[in-house]
C-alpha cells in the first residue's frame, strides 16, 4: 500500500499535532466546478455519473487537482442505500431527489431487505477502490453514508421536505414501525461503511442532514441512538491505522455532549455554533470539524480571509480542528473563492 504523503486530516482527527489545520469541503466535487459540469453532461445524469466508476473517480479527484484540500471524499450520494432497497431513486432537475416507490405502509417497511453492499452496491465500493488507487497517497479518502434518520426522511416523504409531515406522523403515531425501519437502515449503513473501509476508505462521515428538525427527546431516540449503533458496528482499524468516524448533525449544536458520548472521533458543526464554545463543551474527547457559513464564499477574498481567521481564533491553539464549511458548497460559487478559502486556512493556521 502506498504511503500517505499528507496525513494532516487523519492526525487532526486523532487529536495529534499538525503543521497547519487540514481543510476539505462538503460537496467539494460538484456543480460549482466547470470541469464537473462537463463530466456530468457526458454521463447524462447524476446517478449515471455515480455508477460509472471511471467518471466518478475523475470528478472525485477534480477538487484535489485544483485546490490544496487535505482530504478527498468518495463521489456518490447518501440515497444509494434506499435505491438499493428497491425504492427507485431519480432526480428531477431543480427539484432534487425523488423515489418511484416511497414507503407508505407498515408492510412496505416489513418487506425491506437489509443492504448487502458487495451484491447491491458494488459500484460504490468499485469507486472507492479506484479513487484510492488514483489518489496514490496524496491525501486520505473519506467514505460516507447518510444517517438512518436522514435516509428515512427521504424514504417516507418520497422527496426533499420542509416540514416532514409523513415521517413525523409515523414517529408519534406508530413509533415501532419507524424503529423497525431505522434498525434496518442502521444495519445497512454498518454493512455499507464497513465495505467502503475494506475497499480503502480511510475515514468515514455520517451525514445527519435532518437530525436538527427533531425535538430534543426525539433526536436522542430516533437519530442519535442509531448513529451510536453504527459507531459501535464499524471496523475502526484497517491497514495498520485507525479509521476515524465523524458524525455531522446539521442543527445539532445543542447535542454535542451526546454526540461525543457515542464514541465517535469527530463531530461536524454547522455555522450556527461557536466552535470555541463547542470545544470547551466536548473537551479533549473528540475532534471538531467546521464550520464556516457556505454563504461566505459568495463574498470576496478579504471577507473570506476575515471569516477564516475568526474561526481559527475561536477554536484556538492546539490539536483537534479540521476546517470545513458548515454544510455543502452551493453550485453558484466562484472557484476562485474556494481557492482563497483553502489558502487562507493553510496560511493563517501555520504553526
Ligand atoms: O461531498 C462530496 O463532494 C461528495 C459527494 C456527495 C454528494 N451528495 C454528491 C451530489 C455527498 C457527500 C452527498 C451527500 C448527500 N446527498 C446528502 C447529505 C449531505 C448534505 O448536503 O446535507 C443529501 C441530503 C443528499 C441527497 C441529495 N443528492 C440532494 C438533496 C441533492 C441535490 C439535488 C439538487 O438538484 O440540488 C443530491 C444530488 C447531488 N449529490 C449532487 C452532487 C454533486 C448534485 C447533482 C448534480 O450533479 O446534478
Amino acid at each position: 500500500m502506498t504511503e500517505l504523503k499528507n496525513d494532516r486530516f487523519l492526525r487532526a482527527l486523532a487529536r495529534q499535532p499538525v503543521d497547519r489545520t487540514p481543510v476539505w469541503m462538503m460537496r467539494q466535487a460538484g456543480r460549482y466546478l466547470p470541469e464537473y459540469r462537463k463530466i456530468r453532461n457526458q454521463a447524462g445524469d447524476f446517478m449515471s455519473l455515480c455508477k460509472n466508476t471511471d467518471l466518478a473517480c475523475e470528478v472525485a479527484l477534480q477538487p484535489i487537482d485544483r485546490f490544496n484540500f487535505d482530504a478527498a471524499i468518495l463521489f456518490s450520494d447518501i440515497l444509494t442505500i434506499p435505491d438499493a432497497m428497491g425504492l427507485g431513486l431519480y432526480f428531477v432537475e431543480g427539484e432534487g431527489p425523488k423515489f418511484h416507490k416511497p414507503l407508505r405502509t407498515e408492510t412496505d417497511i416489513n418487506d425491506l431487505n437489509i443492504v448487502d453492499t458487495k451484491r447491491d452496491l458494488k459500484y460504490v465500493t468499485d469507486a472507492v477502490s479506484l479513487i484510492r488507487r488514483e489518489l496514490n497517497g496524496r491525501v486520505p479518502l473519506i467514505g460516507f453514508s447518510g444517517s438512518p434518520w436522514t435516509l428515512a426522511t427521504y424514504m417516507i416523504e418520497g422527496q426533499s421536505s420542509r416540514d416532514f409531515p409523513n415521517i413525523k406522523m409515523m414517529l408519534y403515531k406508530q413509533p415501532e414501525s419507524l424503529h423497525q425501519l431505522l434498525d434496518k437502515l442502521a444495519l445497512s449503513v454498518i454493512n455499507y461503511l464497513n465495505a467502503q473501509i475494506s475497499s480503502g476508505a480511510q475515514a468515514v462521515q455520517i451525514f445527519d442532514t435532518w437530525g436538527g428538525v427533531l425535538s430534543h427527546d426525539a433526536y436522542a431516540e430516533f437519530s442519535l441512538a442509531y448513529m451510536e449503533k453504527i459507531v459501535n458496528g464499524l471496523v475502526r482499524h484497517s491497514e495498520g491505522r485507525d479509521v476515524p468516524v465523524i458524525l455531522f448533525t446539521k442543527g445539532g449544536g445543542q447535542w454535542l455532549e451526546l454526540l461525543a458520548d457515542t464514541g465517535c472521533d469527530g463531530i461536524g458543526l454547522d455555522w450556527t455554533t461557536d466552535i470555541g464554545s463547542a470545544r470547551r463543551r466536548v473537551g479533549d474527547r473528540v475532534a471538531l470539524q467546521g464550520n464556516m457559513d457556505p454563504a461566505v464564499l459568495r463574498s470576496d477574498q478579504s471577507s473570506i480571509e476575515y471569516q477564516v481567521k475568526s474561526i481559527l481564533q475561536s477554536y484556538g491553539t492546539g490539536v483537534g480542528h479540521i476546517f470545513n464549511l458548515g454544510h455543502g458548497i452551493t453550485p453558484d460559487i466562484d472557484p476562485n473563492n474556494v481557492k482563497a478559502f483553502v489558502d487562507a486556512v493553510h496560511q493563517y493556521s501555520q504553526r
